[in-house]
């Protein structure tokens, strides 16, 4: 669940979110160990609880081919390679060549390993140059990104197909009103192009009649659309 940087806080009540961290229990030491490491680096993972949303969507479409758009040391990656089988494929990518070195010391020979790719380079190039279609993607970049992400993303989503993305709410200041007049409020504004990213592609699924979409409140806010045609 990554935040801005100036978020005082995440948009559950902590007693919430901690229960519904807790409801997400496993037999994977490998999620602990993942777990873990992020916390050591203060590095914004999905969080458990968005995770098992990610899973369960995965599921129930029976998800074969997924793709992420920023995947860090492979946390979320986690929740979707128990989602597509022993057959499936999930296509992890992150600009920092640091994260693939993590992926491969944490996962080491872990069986979910063999179902992931982790590409190292910038993900929509990756996106770009990775044949076929998807039946998931997952989008968790610069927020400032995530409008020409959304762009390029629905195109390589099958019919029927989910993109997901994290952070939507953004601390909660996706959801915060902007008085303009204030001229103080309007010049914070205007340098703030994570929220206008996060605020944007909102509207893009939202107002998108090829997609059925909603904005979940779980972790930072967890956007679902899906692909009608
Ligand atoms: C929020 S973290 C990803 C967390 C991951 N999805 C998880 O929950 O485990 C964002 C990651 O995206 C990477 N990133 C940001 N913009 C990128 C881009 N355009 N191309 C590739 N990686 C990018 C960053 O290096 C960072 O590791």
């Amino acid at each position: 669940m990554s935040l801005p940087q100036n978020a005082l806080h995440g948009i559950l009540h902590p007693e919430v979110q901690a229960h519904l961290h807790g409801l997400v229990q496993h037999d994977d030491a490998l999620l602990d160990r993942l777990e873990a490491y992020g916390r050591e680096r203060g590095f914004p993972i999905v969080g458990r609880s968005s995770g098992r949303v990610l899973e369960l969507y995965a599921r129930a479409i029976g998800a074969r081919r997924v793709f992420e758009l920023g995947s860090g040391f492979g946390f979320s990656a986690w929740f979707f390679a128990r989602a597509v089988g022993p057959e499936g494929r999930v296509y992890c990518t992150d600009r920092d060549e640091h994260e693939r070195v993590a992926f491969r010391e944490l996962y080491a020979d872990h069986p979910l390993a063999t179902r992931i790719e982790h590409h190292v380079g910038d993900a929509l190039e990756v996106l770009a140059t990775t044949p076929g279609e998807f039946d998931c993607i997952f989008i968790d970049v610069m927020k400032e990104d995530y409008p020409r992400t959304v762009e390029a993303a629905l195109p390589r989503l099958r019919r029927g197909g989910l993109l997901l993305i994290d952070n939507l709410l953004w601390g909660g200041r996706a959801a915060r009103p902007v008085d303009l007049k204030d001229p103080a409020a309007a010049a914070v504004h205007a340098k703030d192009h994570a929220t206008a990213g996060v605020v944007e592609a909102t509207r893009l699924l939202m107002t998108d009649p090829k997609l059925c979409a909603m904005v979940l409140p779980i972790g930072d806010g967890l956007g679902v659309a899906l692909k009608l045609e």
